[in-house]
């Protein structure tokens, strides 16, 4: 994303901000009503008012005289500012040199982590591990705060079931409870409890709602979907975000029910507010108000009124709500009290964040120094880039690589440092990244001999690679010919041992607005690799990738992948880690990877359909395709270890259990290899006869486990009713008594399995 500090203007009237707070303000509640009685009906509007005035921008619109309006109390709160001296002029205007000195909110993107940049959250949700994930946001958060911002547009939680969908790289994958682990992970160590400390700042949960079903996979595009599917599947990550306590909702560009999400009354106040008890502030994506005319719900004060009405606090850079609520007001289109109830959330949640307190709170010019990119940082980057790659496959233990003899590194990201961070790394700098071809000479030592050819470009298509390099030149097409090219590797690759091959996407073919219809290797990088398997030598892929990609060939004839997604500043020493063994690879996949597009959407959490595909039983009026199987090319949940695991047969506690008793499985997991390594095992109930039809299976659990070479270990999962529910026909969440299919596995595919009966 492109990004540049703005300079504000300081305003030289100097305003002693402490004179002008009542005395020992204690109480929320009588400060904010002090504060809004004073208040003129334009300076409510301005606190529902998010501007930018550039930095991250992800629309074609960018706010105007940012500074004159905050003087005058039109601005709530800014985003695309970093660095707490621009920060700081910004908030003097405001506290110093507007008419009630009421401090601004300064948000940012900040995705995965801020200026030290974590692993995309697609590859960091793939170690299953909420103790790591909490961690990366709280550092996100200290780094973010040093740098003076006081508001996360993160986490992002929508469920995506199509990798074709560009933004699946910024969320955790297709399963509804990891994803509100993660979510509630998130807003954890994004906000600490309750803003403890200026290390900590207001999370902002999003896409609300559904953004990750986007018909096609097509960015933005249209959502309907009935309430079933919405409860069971979509919902739950934002439903533990809120539980979790986030500040802060972000509504989606989509619609449901055919109204966009950022004027559903149903979505924003009934769901949201009514049932879940939200009572933080609701702020629209980027320019969604002004939006729902293309979408086709009216004119800029027709769709400002409806938002506001359906619950939405505060516009971003739309300024619907800055320049037609006053005249809807007039027109009795809205009422002073439905202004008053969005402002009124809104300076809540700056009194929360104690910025009425100290409006400087989070602008601590020292920190910058002491709190960003510290060593400490960069050395938690590398461990979460390390635990979130996924090994797809490793034939003959090619895999780890011997820090001796000769490596041919070939492929356009091996020392792409642009391409490290992945997309969403606003405040990234990818000139302090590491690239695979550094790392692996670093963790290598001397005694490797590491040669390195480009092989081919990340495309050759030159009308692809200027619609991804609009940040920059991610994709940069060589001077030499393919063939060059090819020749150089090809004759590298015959000198070496083994080749690892490092391939993929460029960073921004996934993200926003990002969608592809393509998803395999681009073509040339797929000639690449099969003239590098030609030479006979043995092939390790390293993918650097936002999405699952379909990789059916490269399955067949490579001798090890793995999925290092977008490892972010310290990419290449996580990768090295792995691929020398210093770090045992632990990570499971959490989306589908499809064996090639016409199988999307591909979950693992499908129904069974009445003419079930059943191996061995013919295929003729069956739910499946002519032309390629039902199975996925890796199941969710998959990953291998250097070393391997055997898992005991699941033994339940009791075959027959009622109401409230609980179910204990358990089952033996032994380390049958010759390294130490963890697991991940995860628990899977079925539900094979109900009165909503449930899918052939739904994780329930997981839990992340270290084994010693022999070393065996029981892993008990206490199962409840609460574990068996769903939601029925009137959407209550009930337990319905009948059989159960407990399922124990490594992944959602190769499980063992135990019934049980329970009763009322
Ligand atoms: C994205 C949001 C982001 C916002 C502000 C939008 O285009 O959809 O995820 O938080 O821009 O940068």
């Amino acid at each position: 994303m492109k990004r540049k500090i703005v300079t504000l203007l300081l305003c030289t009237a100097c305003f002693s901000y402490a004179n002008s707070q009542p005395p020992h303000v204690t109480n929320k509640t009588a400060f904010i009503n002090n504060l809004m009685s004073k208040m003129t009906i334009d300076e409510k509007i301005g606190q529902l008012n998010l501007v930018t005035p550039g930095g991250a921008v992800t629309g074609s619109v960018v706010s105007q005289d940012v500074d004159d309006k905050i003087r005058n109390g039109l601005v709530g709160g800014l985003f695309g500012i970093t660095g707490p001296t621009a920060v700081r002029q910004a908030q003097d205007i405001a506290v110093k040199n507007s008419r009630l000195h009421i401090p601004l909110l300064f948000g940012l993107d900040v995705i995965h982590g801020h200026r030290t940049i974590f692993p995309i959250p697609l590859g960091l949700s793939c170690s299953w591990d909420t103790a790591l994930i909490e961690q990366s946001a709280a550092i996100a958060a200290k780094e973010a705060t040093a740098d003076g911002l006081n508001w996360a547009f993160s986490p992002m939680v929508d469920i995506a079931r199509d990798p074709r969908w560009g933004r699946v790289a910024e969320g955790s994958g297709e399963d509804p409870y990891l994803g509100s682990k993660i979510a509630a992970a998130m807003v954890r160590g994004y906000q600490g409890s309750n803003y403890d400390s200026a290390i900590h700042l207001m999370a902002c949960v999003k896409h609300f709602a559904l953004y990750g079903a986007a018909e096609a996979g097509r960015d933005y595009n249209t959502v309907d979907m009935s309430r079933i599917k919405m409860y069971e599947y979509y919902l739950p990550p934002y439903k533990a975000a809120v539980d979790a306590g986030v500040g802060s909702v972000m509504s989606s560009f989509n619609e449901i029910d055919g109204i966009p999400a950022t004027a559903n009354k149903w979505l924003l106040t009934d769901l949201l507010r009514k049932q879940w008890g939200f009572k933080g502030i609701v702020v629209s994506d980027y320019t969604a108000v002004s939006e729902m005319i293309a979408h086709g719900s009216g004119d800029l004060q027709t769709v400002s009124a409806l938002a506001l009405k359906a619950g939405l606090d505060m516009d971003m850079v739309s300024e619907g709500f800055l320049t037609t609520l006053k005249q809807s007001l007039k027109e009795g289109k809205v009422t002073e009290q439905q202004i008053n109830v969005a402002c009124r959330r809104i300076l809540e949640a700056k009194y929360d964040l104690g910025l009425f307190a100290n409006p400087y709170r989070f602008l601590d010019e020292s920190r910058v120094l002491r709190d960003i990119m510290t060593d400490e940082n960069r050395a938690a980057a590398r461990n979460y880039a390390a635990h979130a790659c996924v090994l797809l496959k490793n034939t003959n233990g090619v895999l780890p690589l011997k820090k001796s003899g000769t490596i041919a590194l070939i492929g356009p990201l091996a020392q792409s440092q642009r391409n490290m961070l992945g997309t969403w790394s606003v405040s990234g700098d990818w000139q302090k990244s590491v690239t695979i071809d550094s790392g692996m000479r670093y963790v290598g030592g001397d005694s490797v001999n590491i040669i390195y050819a480009k092989g081919t470009n990340i495309s050759d298509d030159t009308a692809f690679a200027k619609r991804v390099n609009a940040f920059g030149e991610e994709i940069s097409i060589d001077q030499r010919t393919p063939q060059e090219m090819l020749d150089e590797a090809v004759n590298i690759a015959k000198n070496a041992d083994v080749i690892v091959a490092a391939l993929g996407e460029a960073a921004d073919m996934t993200g926003e607005s990002s969608s592809m219809t393509d998803i395999s290797l681009p073509e040339s990088q797929q000639t690449l690799l099969k003239a590098l398997v030609a030479t006979g030598k043995p092939v390790v892929v390293v993918l650097m990738n936002g999405r699952p990609m379909t990789l059916t060939w490269e399955d067949e004839h490579v001798a090890a992948i793995v999925d290092a997604w977008f490892g972010g500043t310290e990419a290449g020493n996580g990768i090295a880690d792995v691929l020398f063994g210093n770090y045992n690879p632990s990570g499971k996949i959490t989306m589908t990877f499809p064996r090639n597009v016409g199988q999307i959407p591909i979950y693992y959490n499908h129904k069974n359909t009445g003419r079930p595909y059943i191996e061995g039983q013919g295929t003729k009026f069956k739910s499946d395709y002519l032309d390629v199987t039902n199975d996925p090319l890796y199941p969710f949940g998959y990953g291998l270890s250097y070393t391997t695991f055997s898992y005991s047969d699941v033994s339940l506690d009791s075959n027959t259990i009622s109401g409230n008793q609980t179910l204990k499985a358990t089952v033996t997991v032994t380390n049958t290899g010759a390294v130490a390594g963890e697991e991940t095992v995860q628990l899977y109930i079925g539900d094979p006869v109900a009165s909503v039809t449930q899918p052939v299976k739904k994780l329930k659990g997981f839990q992340k486990i270290m084994l010693q070479p022999g070393e065996s270990k029981q892993v008990i999962f206490n199962i409840t009713s609460d574990d068996l529910k769903f939601y029925n026909s009137d959407l209550k969440y009930v337990f319905e008594p009948g059989t159960f299919i407990i399922h124990i596995g490594p992944n959602s595919r190769d499980v063992k399995s135990a019934m049980v009966n329970w009763d009322k």
